[in-house]
Parts: structure tokens; sequence; C-alpha cells
């Protein structure tokens, strides 16, 4: 009988879909979204900043938004810098007027924090599509750099 080789114990961060149904899984996006963020290498301070957004993010699916709602925490690399995708999407209702919803204090439910003009600050790259009635799909992402 042969002896299977020791494998050795490199682990390459994976990226996670948390749907958001409880105020649980948003607690749990966000955590995910910190370990993924320094498993890739920032920093503390960046690593709550991701972490920060995607609790927002994940707040309005679970205030906001109905259908399926989901975020998706990945891991980018760009030459020699790593990066963290964040995807938030939602079957519905959808924001109708998206401009006013990325002013500052355009509205505020006291929720969990940030709002989507601040979620725009703690990211690099913030890139949002909202159909009335079908959804709203919102990609961001912040580099490690
Ligand atoms: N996923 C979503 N689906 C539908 N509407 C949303 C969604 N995310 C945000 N909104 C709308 O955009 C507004 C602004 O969001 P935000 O800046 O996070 O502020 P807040 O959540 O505190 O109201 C919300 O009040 C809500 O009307
Ligand atoms: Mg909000």
């Amino acid at each position: 009988m042969t002896r299977q080789a020791r494998v050795p114990a490199v682990v390459h961060p994976r990226g996670v879909t948390i749907l958001i149904r409880t105020e649980q899984d948003v607690a749990e996006a966000q955590r995910s979204a910190r370990r993924l963020a320094q498993a890739v290498g920032f920093g503390e301070v960046a690593g709550y900043m991701v972490a920060t957004a995607v609790c927002e993010l994940a707040s309005n699916l679970y205030f906001h938004a109905h259908g399926t709602r989901r975020i998706l925490v990945d891991v980018l690399r760009r030459d020699n810098t790593m990066g963290i995708e964040v995807i938030a999407e939602d079957g519905g209702p959808g924001i109708s007027d998206v401009r006013s919803a990325l002013q500052d204090g355009f509205r505020t439910n006291g929720g969990l924090g940030g709002s989507l003009p601040g979620v725009q600050r703690l990211m690099d790259e913030f890139h949002i599509a909202s159909r009335p009635g079908k959804g709203t799909r919102i990609v961001a992402r912040k580099w490690n750099t």
C-alpha cells in the first residue's frame, strides 16, 4: 500500500456567500468580510472598513429589500495587489431614485451606521444597478494598497 504524500497546508482564502434573512446573518456577513480581509493581508483599519461596508450593505438588504438577499465576499488579485470584492444583491423592491439614495443624509432609519454614501467612502470602487420592482445589485471593491 502506498502512502499519500502530505500536502503542505497552504490555505487559499476563498470567497463566501451569505444569505441575509436575519440580523444574525448581517453580523455573520460582517465577520466573514473581516476574516477574509485579514486572510488576504489587509491591515486592521482597512479590514474594519471592509467589514463596516459589508455591515451596511447587509443591513440594507435586511431592512429595505426582499426576495433572495445575499452578500458575496470574494478575493481579488491585480498584479501583486490583493483586494476584496463585495456584492450585495436582492430581488426587490429596487431603488427608484439612485442619485438621491447616494446623497448624504438622504434617509436613515437609524440602522447600523454607514449609509450608501458611507460605503462609497469606505471602498475604492462602487457600482450600483437598480431596477424598480426587480432589485438592486451593488458591487464594491477595496484594494490593499
Ligand atoms: N437594497 C435596497 N433595496 C431597496 N432600497 C434600498 C436598498 N438599499 C438602500 N435602499 C434605499 O436607499 C435609501 C438609502 O440607503 P442608506 O444610505 O443605506 O440609508 P438608510 O439605510 O439609513 O435609510 C434607503 O432608505 C432605502 O430607501
Ligand atoms: Mg442603510
